[in-house]
């Protein structure tokens, strides 16, 4: 049976938490009719795939790597960022896969996630008071009166900015630069002479030596020429995404066609509101992030809601308590929604619940905090026999200084020298391949164990 989309009217009827006080409907009207014309993003057959490959992660046969930019910019979007972030990606790909072997799930946080729910509607600053920043979707991040304004034409420029972010990501998955026999080439200028980079070296001529006795032998599959690489964002503008969502031809089933994969906030998940009731309707893998204050009950409601028939890879839980809180809040979770039967990927999103302000007024996180709440995570689903599935990390592929800690050992005092998130710290790449060598030892240990 085809499913049927509510109309954007119904859908904002129901309420929706965390959207922008456009103020000129008939411009937000043009920017939905302008999107609504546009070819798809992706394709319906793409997520179906990925759906299957969260399914395998559901059943604990692989693990997912979800991660990029808390905000991306319009400004980001050239070829050198996008790249670094693809190599900081593949390169963690390469560690959880080869010390671990475990297939990994490979997904950015990226080409579409530019809209961002904020505690508070506005920003004071000296005195001023203006409409908070809510991502380069709605609004400029300058702090001056005329930037602040919402302008829908921005999302028309979202859908642009992610299909040229896109474009570059398939060429670079796809045309070589994703081969393993690239695996050192991603190694390069400042990462390369970190400790973790010498013990990234040392396993990348590992893996070279094992390429070139398969070659040897005869086998070259095209596995090891090219990647599986998917696109993910918050699915947090109405407007936006009921205007990507489209019946697919062969299925006559509705895609979200702004992305492979799409979540719901922390902030936005109310059971009866908008962005359940259209993340319901679409057939999309999604994902709903939980955070300390979710009850199981809360749980088994928006599974029963996005995923009635229980199909696996369709949902996952993102979990993101903070480091102090996951062993005491994830394990009744984990626990009833097990015995419930209900099927789900359990992902562990590290950052969201460590971020504190430094004294001296950046948002950072600890890199030992992010450790810990994955330790945990491990540590719940290895006591119940669960699969602790993957992880949900911001990072970046340079070499910014936002959250502190890490091999780098960086210090508060750091901080100014290269802060360059629009919104929350992001790992920089050093410290982004020291976790993916962290989790890829927590990896191993739960498989010894099963
Ligand atoms: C985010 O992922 O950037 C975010 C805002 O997360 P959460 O909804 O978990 O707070
Ligand atoms: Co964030």
């Amino acid at each position: 049976m085809t499913q049927t989309v509510p109309d954007l009217e119904s859908l904002r009827a129901l309420g929706a938490a965390q959207q922008p006080t456009w103020p000129d409907p008939s411009a937000l009207d043009d920017a939905v009719a302008k999107l609504r014309g546009v070819p798809p993003l992706v394709f319906a057959g793409e997520c179906d795939d990925l759906k299957a490959k969260l399914g395998a992660v559901a059943r604990g046969e692989a693990f997912l790597l979800q991660g990029g930019d808390c905000a991306e910019t319009f400004e980001g979007v050239t070829a050198d960022n996008v790249r670094n972030k693809l190599r900081v990606l593949l390169q963690m790909a390469v560690v959880l896969t080869y010390a671990a072997s475990v297939p990994v799930v490979k997904l950015g946080r990226i080409a579409g996630q530019y809209a961002k729910p904020r505690s508070s509607d506005t920003e004071t600053r000296d005195g001023e008071t203006l409409p908070a920043y809510r991502g380069d979707a709605v609004n400029g991040f300058d702090f001056t009166g005329a930037a602040r304004v919402p302008d829908p034409q921005r999302l028309v420029e979202v859908y642009h900015s992610s299909a040229a972010t896109l474009n570059l990501v398939r060429a670079f998955v796809t045309g070589g630069y994703a081969d393993l026999r690239q695996v050192h080439t991603w190694n390069t200028d400042f990462v390369r002479e970190s400790p973790v980079g010498r013990r990234y070296e040392r396993l990348a001529a590992e893996i070279d030596r094992a390429l070139t006795f398969m070659k040897a032998i005869g086998a070259d599959p095209d596995e090891f020429h090219r990647v599986d690489f998917h696109s993910s964002h918050e699915a947090l503008v109405l407007e936006y995404e009921h205007a990507l969502t489209r019946i697919d031809s062969r299925t006559q089933q509705p895609y979200d066609v702004s992305g492979h994969f799409l979540w719901i906030g922390e902030r936005t998940r109310q059971l009866d509101g908008a962005h359940v009731e259209l993340l319901s309707k679409i057939r999309n893998p999604i994902g709903v992030k939980l955070g300390p204050t979710t009850s199981p009950d809360d749980a088994l409601a928006l599974a029963a809601k996005l995923n009635p028939d229980n199909e696996p890879g369709r949902l996952t839980f993102i979990t993101r308590m903070g480091a102090g809180k996951i062993r005491d809040h994830l394990p009744d979770l984990v626990e009833k929604v097990t015995a419930a039967g209900v099927t789900v990927a359990w992902v562990c999103d590290p950052m969201h619940g460590n971020t504190f302000e430094a004294s001296s007024g950046y948002k950072t996180r600890r890199f030992d905090d992010v450790i810990s709440e994955v330790q945990g995570f491990f540590d719940v689903h290895g006591a119940l026999g669960t699969w602790p599935g993957g992880v949900h990390v911001e990072l970046t592929g340079d070499d910014v200084t936002e959250c502190v800690g890490g091999g780098e050992a960086l210090l508060e005092d750091d901080l100014h020298n290269r802060y360059e998130s629009v919104c929350d710290p992001r790992l920089n790449r050093v410290q982004s391949l020291e976790l993916a060598f962290l989790v890829a030892e927590m990896l191993s240990a739960a498989q010894v164990k099963d």
